[in-house]
């Protein structure tokens, strides 16, 4: 009888803890909107900072395929865990001074624990994509897309017709943007953005695309293929 009611309390006790820990990772998932802007979970895909998938076991600086890690955290010899996780999240420019993380830390330990456990299971070789913080952004479409750009990007392989430019010309301070459905649409020159997006994600040679930027409507990028279809592309005219 007292074995068996201490199999039940062991049983209740166990999933008590996996429940706080599920808890703990859903907010960890919300903590993480803060780092999405910058990193993606899936493998290789890197935006502003490395992807973080196999985060776990991996030494600092050491992602083959991002190539814009600073020289303070590829010798820095930190071997991602729990523990340097922890820190660096804490106060990065402590732990490694001079690092190129535009991010401050967090101070409460809380919120670095829980995003620490939902970082753990989202990181693992073959973790869901569907279940990530960054799929679940894609899934408001291009509204986060234009205000927080990087990860939640269209499809620019497979452009429709309102965001493949066909044409741009530009007289004093303003571009005329034509699309391929035949609008035209003005811009002041300092509110539109000319970049490149050279992966495999960006838009296909001679179809640049525009994609809304800033939250008022009146901004947008013009994403190229390769930096010399820029000028090509633009045509002085009034
Ligand atoms: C504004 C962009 C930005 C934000 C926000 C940001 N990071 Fe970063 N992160 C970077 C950059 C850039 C690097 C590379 C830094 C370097 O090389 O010094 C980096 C590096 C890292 C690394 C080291 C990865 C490796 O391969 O060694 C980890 C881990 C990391 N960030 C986690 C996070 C987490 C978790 C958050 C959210 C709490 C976050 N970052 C927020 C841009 C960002």
């Amino acid at each position: 009888m007292g074995r068996l009611l201490f199999v039940a309390l062991a049983v209740a006790i166990v999933s008590a803890q996996a429940f706080a820990q599920q808890d703990s990772a859903a907010r960890g998932e919300r903590d993480f909107r803060a780092c999405a802007p910058c990193h993606s979970l899936k493998p290789d895909r890197n935006m502003t900072g490395p992807s973080l998938a196999n985060l776990w076991g991996r030494k600092a600086g050491s992602l083959p395929s991002f190539d814009r890690y600073s020289d303070a955290l590829k010798s820095s010899g930190i071997i991602w865990d729990d523990g340097a996780l922890d820190a660096w999240l804490t106060d990065p420019e402590r732990m490694v001074p001079d690092n190129e993380m535009p991010f401050k830390g967090i101070q409460d330990s809380r919120v670095r624990a829980d995003l620490l456990a939902f970082l753990k299971e989202a990181t693992k070789p073959g973790a869901t994509p569907e279940r990530t913080a960054e799929n679940r952004m894609n899934g408001m479409g291009g509204m986060m897309g234009g205000m927080i750009g990087g990860g939640a990007d269209p499809d620019l392989k497979n452009l429709d017709p309102a965001r493949h430019v066909t044409g741009i010309t530009h007289c004093r301070e303003t571009y005329r943007v034509t699309t391929a459905d035949g609008k035209i649409r003005h811009f002041w020159d300092r509110n539109l953005r000319l970049m490149t997006d050279s992966s495999e994600r960006g838009p296909q040679r001679g179809a640049p695309a525009v994609v809304p930027a800033g939250m008022l409507g009146d901004r947008a990028d013009v994403i190229f293929a390769a930096p010399e279809e820029i000028s090509k592309a633009i045509e002085a005219r009034c």
